[in-house]
């Protein structure tokens, strides 16, 4: 049985897992880096550090959790990009000296990728399949045709939806990162207090903006003293204006989508912000009207993890796939 030593340090999450072909998961070691916390954002020196304290600890309890010996494992696959370049370095040398010194064949995934192919580990989805990738960095409508080959549809021409809650976050003084702190405080808010813009929705195509919103919550902060049901009003109303666009914008995305390929009839929300469940619900409820089926990764595979690039760096083994040990990490590599 194929099993594969997955590496993630694109960003703030120091990340090993040992994934074996038969979609078991049988260690995921996550950890978040909270140094970055004190100054509201990810400080990139800081991370590239902290992932070369964490990794060595990280691998040795991935393997006493797996069982598994570091010579029975079959590939390496490491995240070599997108994401913050002084990470993605470290997770790529620790990766390669692994690989050279036991003499077993390194995969370089594209981040991306691993979150696109998560929902093929934990569900039975059949390519061509539909895709919202949804993260700090990224929002993007895709057709996941197989591994490697996509197609964009749209994309965000200004703020990631991941950013937007960050930076909304941040001005209603929610702390770091803001999705998870948003949806917290929306559960006792009021949605419908205030009526945010749905920035692009009658627009009949796959493109995004969020900025605008942003700049709307900053608006009304202005107007009034903020207190704990501002806060939480505003905070619920604006996840409602995303939850919205992003519900009436996959209506395009599966019209497009139905227009280019025919059939396939499964959509796939992915990335961080796909843990939220006011988003999962209303995209729910699109996809059972549009006859699609709906997967999202289980919440703690929807945020980073070494999981998500274990199991690409099986789906690209089983292709036939191998890197040199020459690759370069980089800091862009868009998928489509
Ligand atoms: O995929 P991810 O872990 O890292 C990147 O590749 O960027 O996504 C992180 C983003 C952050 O912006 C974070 O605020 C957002 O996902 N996020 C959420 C939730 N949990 C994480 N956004 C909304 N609701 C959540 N529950
Ligand atoms: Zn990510």
């Amino acid at each position: 049985m194929l099993k594969i030593l997955g590496i993630e340090t694109s960003c703030d999450e120091t990340a090993v897992a040992i994934v074996s072909e038969d979609k078991s998961i049988l260690s995921n070691q996550v950890a978040s880096q909270i140094e970055h916390n004190q100054y509201g954002g990810v400080v990139p020196e800081v991370a590239s550090r902290s992932h070369m304290r964490a990794l060595d600890k990280l691998v040795d309890l991935a393997l006493e959790e797996s069982g598994v010996k570091l010579d029975e494992i079959d590939a390496i696959a490491v995240t070599s990009g997108p994401g913050l370049i002084g990470g993605v370095i470290v997770g790529v040398m620790y990766a390669k000296a692994i690989a050279a010194s036991l003499g077993k064949p390194i995969l370089a995934v594209n981040h991306l990728e691993g979150h696109a192919l998560t929902a093929r580990l934990t569900d039975e989805v059949e390519f061509p399949f539909l895709l919202l990738l949804v993260s700090g960095g990224h929002t993007q409508f895709l057709v996941v045709k197989n591994v490697g080959e996509y197609e964009l549809l749209g994309t965000t021409l200004d703020d990631a939806v991941g950013e937007a809650f960050d930076k909304t976050a941040k001005l209603l003084g929610l702390g770091y990162p803001g999705g998870p702190q948003i949806e917290k405080c929306s559960k006792s808010g009021n949605p419908k207090r205030f009526k945010f813009p749905r920035p692009l929705a009658n627009q009949k195509n796959c493109s995004l903006s969020f900025s605008g919103l942003k700049t709307a919550v900053r608006r009304e902060l202005e107007k009034s003293e903020k207190d704990e049901t501002l806060t939480c009003d505003i905070a619920a109303s604006f996840q409602e204006a995303v939850a919205d666009v992003l519900a009436v914008k996959t209506k395009y995305a599966i019209q497009e989508f139905l227009s280019k390929y025919g059939s396939g009839k499964s959509f796939v929300l992915s990335g961080g912000v796909a843990a939220n469940q006011s988003i999962r619900g209303k995209l729910e409820s699109v996809c059972s009207e549009n006859g699609f089926a709906f997967h999202a990764p289980p919440i703690h595979l929807c945020g980073d993890n070494a999981a998500m690039i274990a199991w690409a760096g099986i789906e690209k083994y089983k292709l036939g796939h191998k890197d040199n040990l020459n690759f370069k990490p980089k800091s862009r590599w868009p998928l489509g």
